[in-house]
């Protein structure tokens, strides 16, 4: 994976403490905010097609309803993903296809952190689909594909070394290095209270760097920084590049 700037800020489902999570408005509002990443969950559709929306069903985020695995694109692509969020002031936000962010990335020279939400629907087919794409946009060393389900992710070493992977856990592991080693994987996706300074440095002596989640707290984000992690995964990207940038100064 490029590394843009010496810790990459991931905008954990774009901007979403401003805007609602998912959409398009929030990646372009992370953009805005100094984002250099964006954290994103993808689902499948009936019909094969790679959606962004965390949850499975449609109804905490959209005004739809059931499993977004049991309706075609064309049923979700007319759903509204922004009315639930302040007060209406999203109405109109659309669920996202990946290529639309596939596309800003591009453009906005972005590292995606694609995870597969396939830990309880397991969207046979989704690994390839997700490779292809982000292969079509020649964003493959901008990539790091990132789920709870490592099977999926030992899936994805096989199919396409060139592309990073990230470990997501949330409770301690013992030796995390060894076990992404294990895996091919580069990098360790932890939930952020895990990621303790003397796991990061052994990781990163292994060559393995940590990505942790979800950090909101300025005090947070500096000790991590402290300790050495690659990239940081918050729903405030313009509270993490103030505090980079003032580091630099
Ligand atoms: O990638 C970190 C984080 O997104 C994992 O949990 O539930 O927010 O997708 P969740
Ligand atoms: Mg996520």
């Amino acid at each position: 994976m490029i590394i843009t700037s010496p810790i990459i800020n991931f905008a954990h489902r774009g901007a979403s403490r401003e805007c609602p999570e998912n959409t398009m408005a929030a990646f372009r509002r992370a953009v805005e905010l100094g984002a250099t990443g964006i954290e994103t969950d993808v689902q499948m559709t009936r019909d094969g097609r790679l959606v962004l929306i965390h949850d499975e069903r449609l109804e905490r985020t959209t005004n739809g309803k059931g499993w977004v695995k049991d309706q075609t694109w064309e049923e979700l692509a007319g759903l509204d993903a922004g009315s639930w969020f302040k007060g209406g002031a999203y109405a109109g936000e659309r669920i996202p296809l990946l290529e639309d962010l596939l596309e800003l990335a591009l453009g906005s020279r972005l590292v995606l952190n694609i995870e597969l939400k396939n830990g309880r629907c397991f969207y046979p087919g989704m690994e390839q689909k997700v490779i292809a794409a982000v292969r079509a946009c020649g964003l493959g060393s901008w990539t790091v594909i990132s789920s709870f389900n490592h099977y999926s992710l030992a899936l994805c070493r096989t199919l396409a070394p060139e592309i990073g992977t990230g470990i997501l856990y949330s409770e301690g592991l013992y030796r995390p290095w060894a076990y992404a080693a294990s895996l091919g994987a580069g990098a360790l996706h932890a939930e952020y209270r895990t990621a303790l300074p003397e796991l990061v440095r052994e990781a990163a002596a292994c060559g393995v760097v940590f990505h942790p989640w979800t950090v909101n707290e300025p005090a947070e984000m500096s000790a991590l920084i402290e300790s050495g992690v690659a990239g940081i995964i918050t729903d405030e990207p313009g509270m993490l590049s103030a505090l980079l940038e003032r580091r630099l100064n």
